[in-house]
């Protein structure tokens, strides 16, 4: 087996981390529901979703532009499910960059992940008529 982990990022390291990832993410019980009431479960399904997704962290981590989409009203279109799942949605996330990747890479894909997730929760949750947020 080869353990060497990639000290760098492109294409074909992206195709790796994102596949791995929703491979845990559709193995998780509340995680694997969500995705699969709103993808599917065949691989045709899930196509349009990893396609973007090589998208999304083409744009983010390599600042190609690649992504082009609106991630909020996506996340706003997901029956409601209870935060505490982000923090579960950010392990796997770590747990996949760190298994792929050296430390100063698998780095920074952590500190964007955590990022955008704070982003969208304030979206998904944040209620500023609500006096404890
Ligand atoms: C518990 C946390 C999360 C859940 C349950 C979740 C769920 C989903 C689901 C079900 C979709 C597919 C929507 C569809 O195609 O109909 C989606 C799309 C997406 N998610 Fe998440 N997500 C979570 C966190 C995150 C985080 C932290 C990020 C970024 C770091 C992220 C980035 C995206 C992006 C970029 C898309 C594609 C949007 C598009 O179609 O353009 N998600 N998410």
């Amino acid at each position: 087996m080869n353990n060497e982990k990639y000290d760098q990022v492109n294409d074909e390291t992206i195709k790796l981390l994102v596949d791995g990832f929703y491979e845990k993410v559709r193995r998780h019980e509340k995680l694997g529901a969500i995705f699969e009431s709103m993808i599917g479960t065949s691989e045709e399904d899930w196509r349009p979703h990893l396609e973007r997704m090589y998208q999304f962290w083409s744009s983010i981590i390599l600042s190609t532009g690649r992504y082009h989409g609106n991630p909020m009203q996506k996340h706003m279109d997901i029956p409601q499910f209870e935060p505490e799942l982000f923090d579960q949605w950010l392990e796997l996330f770590e747990e996949t960059a760190k298994e792929l990747h050296t430390e100063s890479i698998a780095t920074n894909y952590i500190d964007k992940s955590k990022r955008v997730a704070e982003s969208l929760k304030l979206a998904l949750y944040y209620r500023p008529e609500r006096k404890t947020p």
